[in-house]
């Protein structure tokens, strides 16, 4: 009689690896399924988080302009008569590659100059959120209506992503993402003309 009895437990291993090798795929397919739904958890988790930051940043971490501001002395550029403004008009200028304005205020402005009875101050034109050119705009409803800030007088205001910058203010973010104020320029007055002779140094 022939001993089969090794052909036997052979043929049983077979058969069982044969049956346990499905099992081993559709486990890890079933981790894999289980991590595939955190996926859309984990990037929704994460952009709150992002959000909550920049909302914070956007409301709560915005820096206040300077009170008595420090300027970086620049060669002097001349910038307009003392006596060429009108009240809120403004006379584009610029040092070096950058932007600036000269706006006549109504009162005096922390940083700015005050001479023969008239108020003078000076900013960067670009904004301080993504450098984006900032324009005074004169029309206080447009400027509630379009960038969703009220204000009695003119502004200065950024199309880009709705920031609005307050000239009384010293150049203070008021509105929209950016941070920073916007840098002035240190102005004086030479033989009825108005200089710039200094930058704001980032506070
Ligand atoms: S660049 Fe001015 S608000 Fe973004």
């Amino acid at each position: 009689m022939i001993d089969d009895s090794n052909d036997k437990a052979t043929e049983a291993t077979k058969i069982t690896e044969t049956i346990e090798e499905p099992v081993e795929e559709t486990s890890s397919r079933r981790n894999f399924i289980t991590w595939l739904w955190r996926v859309p958890v984990i990037g929704a988790v994460g952009a709150a988080i992002w959000g909550t930051q920049k909302a914070y940043n956007v409301h709560f971490d915005k820096t206040e302009p300077n009170e008595t501001p420090t300027f970086t002395p620049i060669t002097a550029i001349e910038v307009a008569a003392v006596d060429k403004l009108a009240l809120w008009e403004q006379e584009d200028f610029t040092i070096g590659q950058g932007p600036f304005l000269l706006i006549n205020t109504p009162e005096a402005v922390a940083g700015g100059l005050s001479v023969e009875g008239k108020h003078f101050v000076a900013f960067s034109r670009l904004c301080t959120h993504q450098q984006c050119p900032v324009e005074l705009n004169s029309d206080t409803e447009a400027i509630a209506v379009a960038f969703n800030h009220r204000t009695e007088h003119p502004s200065l205001v950024c199309h880009c992503h709705l920031s609005v910058f307050d000239v009384m203010g010293a150049g203070e973010v008021v509105s929209g993402p950016a941070r920073r104020a916007l840098p002035r320029v240190e102005l004086e007055l030479r033989n009825s003309t108005i200089y710039a002779i200094g930058l704001e140094i980032a506070s």
